[in-house]
């Protein structure tokens, strides 16, 4: 069974998959982790930002995705990559298409013979249009900013992270590849006025019909 969750960022969707996957025993699947890892090679290999040159360096194979973190061989990155400048850099890195196809198969082949929890911004469109329940949480940029701003794992003023996250919602939205689109037979929620547990609470209802 898979569940694909799509949002834009601070929509409360990895909180709720989360969630989902761990009340259903299923597994986690956070696809912009893995974009945030190929951007933090790059950054860590001082790569140029090219298509091709990072197609030919990221150790494809090694990297494994887990409920908590990604691996990378024996390298385990979680808060790593939520610097800024992932935060930066990782639309555009994500906008590679042959990047996309390359972490699309990472997810598809970790969700083969498992049931998963998918979330990002095109896993109820591209990676798993034929997924058994799609969701899309939006949420207004305000409040997207307020949670992001009260996890706490940012050293940004409240303001810049209302900046950023409008910055990076425009750079999401003219991908010519992989921009977030609401899919018509995705259950929407704008998530705005409620807390996580009432999220959580109307997705397993519509899971469980
Ligand atoms: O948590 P937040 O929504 O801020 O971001 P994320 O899910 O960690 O994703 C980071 C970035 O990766 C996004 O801003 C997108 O540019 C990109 N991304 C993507 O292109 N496709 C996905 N399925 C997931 C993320």
């Amino acid at each position: 069974m898979i569940i694909a969750i799509d949002g834009p960022a601070g929509s409360g969707k990895s909180t709720v998959a989360r969630y989902i996957a761990d009340k259903l025993g299923f597994l986690y699947v956070n696809s912009g982790r893995v974009y945030r890892t190929v951007t933090f090679l790059c950054l860590e290999k001082d790569l140029s930002i090219s298509e091709e040159a990072i197609f030919k360096s990221i150790p494809w194979n090694e990297i494994s995705i887990h409920r908590d973190y990604i691996a990378v061989n024996l390298q385990q990155l979680s808060d790593e990559l939520h610097h800024q400048r992932i935060d930066k850099l990782v639309p555009r890195i994500s906008s590679f298409p042959m990047i996309r196809k390359a972490v699309n198969n990472i997810i598809v082949n970790t969700s083969k013979n498992e049931n998963v929890v998918a979330e990002g911004r095109d896993m109820t469109t591209v990676v798993f249009p034929d997924a058994d329940i799609k969701v899309y949480l939006d949420a207004s940029i305000e409040s997207r900013a307020m949670r992001r701003f009260n996890q706490g794992i940012s050293d940004q003023t409240f303001e810049e992270i209302y900046k950023a996250i409008e910055e990076r919602d425009q750079v999401d939205q003219k991908k010519a590849v992989g921009a977030l689109r609401r899919s018509t037979d995705a259950l929407y929620l704008d998530t705005s006025g409620l807390t996580i547990e009432q999220v959580c609470e109307k997705v397993i209802k519509s899971i469980q019909g």
